[in-house]
């Protein structure tokens, strides 16, 4: 195997810039790479189990590089080449998640439930807020807690400590993703028998429990909102193929739509996606799937339908920005209202300088869609409303700048690349 991982995320990137002609219809084909939601837990369910996983479609993206420092901050040793990565757990001699890394990525607290489970301890750091939200993780330690770990926060840690984590019921008050996972990876190894009540149902939480059952767990109904686990001695280290990015899928299905086009995609789940496709369909995109190839054809000008956000299989929150960008060139006036995060509308008032028409009270958006959209200089503030300013960008008359695209490399692996081979006009340039 090479050595570890490029770097991505270096300081040379950190203040490059997306430079967007618009106009361009999309053409061609279009790989998806692999799910960054279902790779992050996955790394941390690595710790459950001493010696080499390796994890194959592994997305080359900031989040990936971010979870690969935190495992080696704790003592594992990790190698990357191309999209596999082998990590080994073996070495793990340290039970602390710090500040500076659990601070560029939440999803570092993932760390929690496997440190516990196999050492007994874990210092993690509290993640602190996000653009999107205060995004708080009580339900995770609520969670732990319910398993007869003993929960300390000190100085922005969560300091925790159990002889061995036993069994029991969990009924989460909303249906977390992230307290779901790192619930499913603590009741893995605890004694006895743990149920999940209303747990998250995403497809990530599928793959973490296959991925789970592989190493030698006893997961039953994950995917549905009731999950059964009864705990075994211990689990042994697997090799596992990462689920395709069902975001970056619906990112480049949002694309085809907004620019009119007509391109195929490949290596994707459309199954993932049903909430997203009815909506778009509804709007007049064009999504046919054979031989395991998407095929979108984007409409003349889409149709105005509303969408609220909602738990898996619910239209995605993930992709109510890219939804926006695709509705403020609707024929019509469309409702958006997002019911996951409180505050997912950064992206508003970036829209609104391409000449979007939209209005928002509260956690609803209304957008009245003009029929063209004229390129800007505006900035990106967080992962998906990043993706919903190339989208809108793609289909504005002239020339659109978009700066901090660091917020981008979080999440989709060189998405300029694989937009440029679909013809777009966009070149990626250090600011
Ligand atoms: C996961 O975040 C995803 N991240 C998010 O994707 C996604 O938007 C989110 O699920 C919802 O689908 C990863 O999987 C790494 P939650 P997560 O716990 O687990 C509240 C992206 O763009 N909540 O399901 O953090 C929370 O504040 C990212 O790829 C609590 O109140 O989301 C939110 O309002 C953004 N207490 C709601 O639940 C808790 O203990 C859903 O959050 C936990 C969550």
């Amino acid at each position: 195997m090479g050595g570890r991982p490029r770097p991505l995320y270096e300081r040379g990137f950190a203040l490059d810039k997306l430079i967007i002609k618009g106009g361009k219809k999309l053409s061609g084909d279009v790989t998806v790479s692999g799910s960054k939601n279902a790779a992050l837990p996955i790394f941390f369910a690595t710790i459950l189990a001493p010696g080499t996983h390796e994890i194959h479609n592994v997305p080359f993206l900031r989040d990936i590089n971010t979870t690969i420092k935190v495992l080696e901050q704790l003592g594992a040793e990790v190698e990357g080449n191309g999209n596999v990565v082998r990590i080994n757990t073996g070495p793990i001699a340290n039970f602390e998640a710090t500040y500076d890394l659990v601070k560029t990525m939440r999803a570092s607290v993932l760390a929690l439930g496997p440190l516990l489970a196999r050492f007994g301890k874990a210092r993690v750091s509290l993640p602190g807020g996000c653009a999107i939200g205060a995004r708080p993780i009580n339900l995770h330690l609520k969670g732990l807690a319910a398993l007869g770990a003993d929960i300390k926060l000190e100085h922005g840690y969560v300091e925790a400590k159990a002889k061995r984590l036993k069994g029991g019921r969990v009924n989460f008050d909303i249906a977390t993703v992230g307290g779901t996972e790192q619930l499913m990876m603590a009741a893995a190894t605890a004694k006895g028998e743990t149920i999940l009540e209303n747990a998250a149902r995403e497809p990530e939480i599928i793959d973490l429990g296959d991925m789970l059952c592989d190493m030698g767990a006893k997961i039953e109904g994950a995917g549905t909102d009731t999950i059964r686990i009864i705990g075994v001695d211990e689990l042994a280290p697997v090799t596992h193929r990462v689920i395709p990015d069902r975001i970056e899928a619906g990112t480049f299905i949002a694309a085809a739509a907004i620019t009119g086009g007509d391109i195929r995609i490949h290596n994707m789940r459309l199954d993932h996606l049903d909430a997203l496709v009815f909506k778009l369909q509804d709007a007049g995109v064009e999504i046919i799937n054979r031989d395991n190839v998407v095929r979108v054809k984007g409409p003349r000008r889409p149709g105005a339908i509303n969408i609220k956000t909602r738990p898996y299989p619910g239209f995605p929150t993930d992709m109510q920005a890219q939804y926006m960008a695709l509705m403020c060139v609707a024929d019509g006036a469309s409702v958006i209202s997002e019911n996951i995060f409180e505050n997912r509308f950064m992206h508003v008032s970036e829209l609104m300088r391409f000449g979007a028409d939209i209005t928002v009270e509260g956690n609803t958006a209304t957008v009245k869609g003009v029929k063209k959209l004229s390129g800007a200089p505006v900035m990106a503030t967080d992962l998906r409303a990043s993706a919903s300013l190339i989208l809108a960008a793609l289909a504005a008359d002239n020339t659109t700048e978009i700066s901090r695209i660091y917020h981008l490399d979080r999440g989709y692996e060189s998405i300029e690349k694989k937009l440029a081979a679909l013809g777009a006009d966009i070149v990626r340039v250090k600011e």
